[in-house]
């Protein structure tokens, strides 16, 4: 083909193709037009192939000018597939009546569940005091639920304590296995399993024989915290769990201390801090006639039992009581979360309800 020749075929690709885009309403055959004259075997690409039998001087001039049009091509394309893609979704919300320009449906996430939230809040409190995590069983045995906790067998203090029992006996027909009821047993665990210096917090579910109402639930989680060495003092009991309750109550809280009774600890205690809601004060405004109702007008809120751990429990895992002591401590992560962003019923925890989970 001479020169002349194929620039007249370029011209004439150019003017049939730009014509038979204009034409095209579909994206479908917008794909067929590219492959016809875009595509590998389109007359232009054969054009292009046939160039190198021409001389340099012709190759230049025609190369360009069919690269040229190439472009103009591609171009073409490209503004048609817009063209042909917004008439698509103006026919949509037309023909399907739905407006396009409403946002999607949020698609539902997942999280942690509140109380697994605040049981790691709780924690890592702990653990930056240098505290580190310990877990055990759920089903646990009498021995170490009661005995090895200075609670023998019909000790009037296991009535603290209301069991779920496994219907499982040793060979006297005692019943010697049942749902842990709280997160104590792991105190004699952790230490029959290793030397003072001892620092660790114990997260874990918890059963009870119980009527459930809005402070009381038959599984619940508990937090046990215990550190022995030497020369541990109930100052640094206060001083732990003093900080503690400034990491998740704030750092203007006041703590009290009030002796109570837990047969593993001596002296006992029940900590309170003050009504974060009232600042301690027991009503909400000045002249009011209400109470506050978070602290029932007390001005204090009971966050945990702690003490002083019991010498008898020392020397039940072999440790010297006169050379060790140490001080442990239990809470409830789920009444803490209630404290905090002012939850009324414990039930709402565990009744799968999305409406209450999805606030957290
Ligand atoms: N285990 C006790 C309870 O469930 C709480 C506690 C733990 C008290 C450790 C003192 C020391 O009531």
């Amino acid at each position: 083909m001479t020169t002349e020749a194929i620039l007249v075929k370029l011209e004439e690709i150019k003017g049939i193709g730009l014509h038979g885009l204009e034409a095209i309403e579909t994206l479908e055959y917008l794909e067929e037009w590219r492959v016809a004259y875009l595509g590998r075997r389109s007359q232009l690409a054969q054009l292009l192939r046939g160039l190198s039998s021409l001389s340099f001087e012709e190759r230049r001039l025609v190369g360009a000018r069919a690269n040229e049009t190439k472009a103009l091509l591609e171009q073409s394309l490209l503004k048609r597939e817009e063209i042909l893609k917004e008439a698509d979704a103006a026919l949509l919300s037309t023909k399907e009546e739905m407006d396009i320009t409403l946002p999607g449906r949020p698609v539902p996430l997942g999280r942690l569940h509140p109380t697994t939230q605040m049981v790691r809040e709780i924690c890592n409190a702990f653990v930056s005091m240098g505290f580190q995590v310990v877990e055990g069983p759920e089903v646990e045995w009498d021995h170490y639920n009661f005995e090895m906790l200075n609670i023998p067998k019909d000790h009037p203090a296991r009535d603290m304590w209301n069991s779920l029992w496994i219907d499982y006996a040793d060979e006297d027909g005692e019943r010697t296995m049942l749902l842990r009821t709280h997160t104590s047993p792991m105190q004699a665990r952790i230490m029959e399993g290793m030397r003072p210096p001892v620092r660790v917090v114990v997260p874990g579910k918890c059963y009870r024989y119980e009527a459930t109402d809005a402070t009381h639930e038959w599984h619940f989680f508990q937090i046990e915290g215990l550190a022995v060495d030497e020369g541990i003092t109930f100052a640094d009991l206060k001083g732990t769990l003093y900080e503690f309750a400034r990491r998740i109550f704030g750092p203007q809280r006041r703590v009290r201390f009030r002796c109570d009774y837990f047969p593993f600890v001596e002296p006992g205690v029940d900590m309170a801090i003050d009504c974060f809601a009232c600042q301690g004060r027991g009503f909400l405004s000045s002249g009011a006639e209400e109470g506050c109702r978070l602290c029932r007008g007390s001005g204090w809120i009971e966050i945990m039992g702690a003490g002083m751990v019991h010498p008898k429990v020392l020397e039940g895992v072999g440790y010297d009581p006169t050379i060790y002591t140490g001080f442990a401590f239990g809470l409830g992560p789920e009444r803490i979360a209630m404290l905090k962003y002012g939850i009324d019923d414990i039930r709402l925890f565990y009744s799968n309800d999305l409406r209450f989970l999805s606030q957290f």
